[in-house]
């Protein structure tokens, strides 16, 4: 239940985030406010010092409390962003360079999208895989060709209705996490030099895979919350040939951005009129904070054109590497073909454990604890950058997930703010790996999947000191 000096505290934050009252401004007295509620004055006194801890005010001594400076422009997301014509990936080393930076043991990780051991149901796991090495020996033990073990996949078709997505296991290719699955839509569906369109920013791996296969990429204005603009994909439809998008619909990496209904709708009915096949990421889908009417862009496909990709890497773990892909009807045999020629399929072993836990039922009341930790997480995250960042930082506001991307002042060049960073053990991912081109060069994304404490705290006081430094 919400105390009552919270829900006024949240009052007063949701006028201040609507700008009713705007940077610098000063906000009721602790007298005024308790007289205009009818509470006591040591009510409004804790829900301005929570307000004073989240950095929405500052006190001034004899004065009162005032809107801190600079916090209308974190209010203000991130602009849309500007696109790109298309070209080949010329970033991939760079980003690797980049991403080696990220993945130091030692070091705080609000680098890679990577969650907590702590958060994940490892000791349940742990019973499964004894289990599953014990009982299912001949299995474990032995290949599990593509498309996968088929009590995983009825399970994961069964999950998918979860979204209106009425499909059956046969549909389901398991993969080696959605890595695999990306790297097999892209391998059906384009040859060397063919066009892609990414959102803007958009997914490394997008990027790094595109470069592998000799795709150009197109990256299309989107916006941090809203998604991949309709409009501006539609102009690109009419200028070049392109032959796929590739979309993160719900809670995208790294804006954290998503396509409401209408959107996903307007955007397979585009794929339709010109006849192109749309990659659907939807690794984070599960992890949304609200209980909102649930889809995705495979649910309104009507006519098999959506290659729908995800895994357990951000729910269950990462290692066990298990993803799956429903592509569309036509295509399935020459996935099953690639995969076969290649990995035949991920770990028996794996999909054995994932098809026993999946079973128990215990997946959804596991998420529904993740969902709650991640959105305290972002709140948390989002708190400390108003109190920390320089002003003029302004933050993406997820809906899910648990990353957040913020975009810093021009001056702040975020590859040698990672530097700096790195140097203090703090890990952070520069914008730059997200795009092909300089816009996001001073944007960063942090990891938002760790327990909550002081030490973080204090990491997220260094970036915002450290990158005032580069201002
Ligand atoms: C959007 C997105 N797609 C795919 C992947 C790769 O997922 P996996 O580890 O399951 O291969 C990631 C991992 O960070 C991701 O963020």
């Amino acid at each position: 239940m919400t105390t009552l000096y919270r829900q006024i505290a949240d009052e007063l934050a949701t006028d201040i985030e609507q700008g009713i009252y705007g940077s610098g401004q000063k906000v009721p007295s602790v007298r005024q406010l308790a007289k205009f509620k009818d509470v006591s004055i040591s009510t409004i006194n804790q829900a301005y010092g929570l307000l004073e801890d989240r950095g929405f005010i500052r006190s001034k001594p004899q004065s009162g409390y005032y809107v801190r400076e600079g916090l209308a422009t974190l209010n203000t997301p991130p602009p849309m962003s500007l696109g790109s014509e298309p070209v080949a990936v010329s970033k991939a080393e760079m980003i690797n360079q980049m991403l080696a930076i990220c993945n130091r043991p030692s070091h705080v990780n609000l680098g890679a999208a990577i969650p907590d051991l702590s958060f994940m149901p490892f000791r349940a796991l742990q019973t499964h895989i004894q289990k599953s090495a014990r009982f299912d020996a001949r299995g474990v033990f032995n290949y599990e060709f593509s498309p996968g073990y088929e009590p995983l996949r009825s399970q994961i078709a069964i999950r998918m209705r979860d979204v209106n997505v009425r499909c059956h296991g046969d549909e389901i290719v398991i993969t080696h996490g959605c890595a695999e699955a990306i790297a097999l839509t892209l391998r059906c569906l384009t040859e060397k030099g063919d066009i892609v369109a990414v959102e803007s920013p958009c997914y490394y791996g997008f990027l790094q895979q595109a470069n592998l296969l000799g795709l150009n990429v197109i990256e299309i204005p989107t916006d941090p919350n809203t998604g991949i603009s309709v409009d501006a994909l539609t102009l690109a439809l009419q200028q070049w040939p392109i032959k796929m998008v590739a979309v993160t619909s719900r809670f995208s990496n790294p804006t954290g951005a998503s396509l409401d209904q209408e959107k996903q709708k307007a955007l397979v009915a585009l794929a339709k009129r010109f006849d192109i096949a749309i990659m659907e990421d939807d690794i984070y889908g599960e992890l949304g904070f609200t209980e909102q009417k649930k889809t995705v862009l495979k649910t309104f496909d009507d006519d098999g054109r959506v290659f729908y990709c995800s895994s357990y890497s951000k729910t269950l773990s990462p290692g066990l590497r298990i993803g799956w892909m429903l592509p569309a009807k036509r295509h399935i045999q020459q996935v099953i073909q690639s995969q076969m020629y290649t990995t035949f399929s991920p770990s028996a072993l794996n999909q054995y454990v994932l098809a026993s836990y999946l079973k128990t039922g215990h997946f959804d009341k596991h998420l529904r604890k993740l969902r709650k930790v991640y959105a305290d997480n972002i709140e948390r995250t989002m708190d400390a950058v108003r109190r920390y960042f320089p002003d003029g930082t302004r933050v993406s506001r997820p809906q899910g997930g648990f990353i957040l991307w913020i975009c810093l002042p021009e001056q702040v060049n975020a590859v040698r703010l990672q530097h700096a960073c790195s140097e203090q053990g703090i890990s952070i991912v520069p914008g730059d790996i997200f795009s092909n081109g300089n816009e996001f060069s001073h944007c960063i994304r942090l990891n938002c999947g760790l327990p909550w404490s002081e030490s973080l705290k204090d990491a997220l006081h260094t970036i915002g000191r450290t990158a005032l430094k580069l201002t």
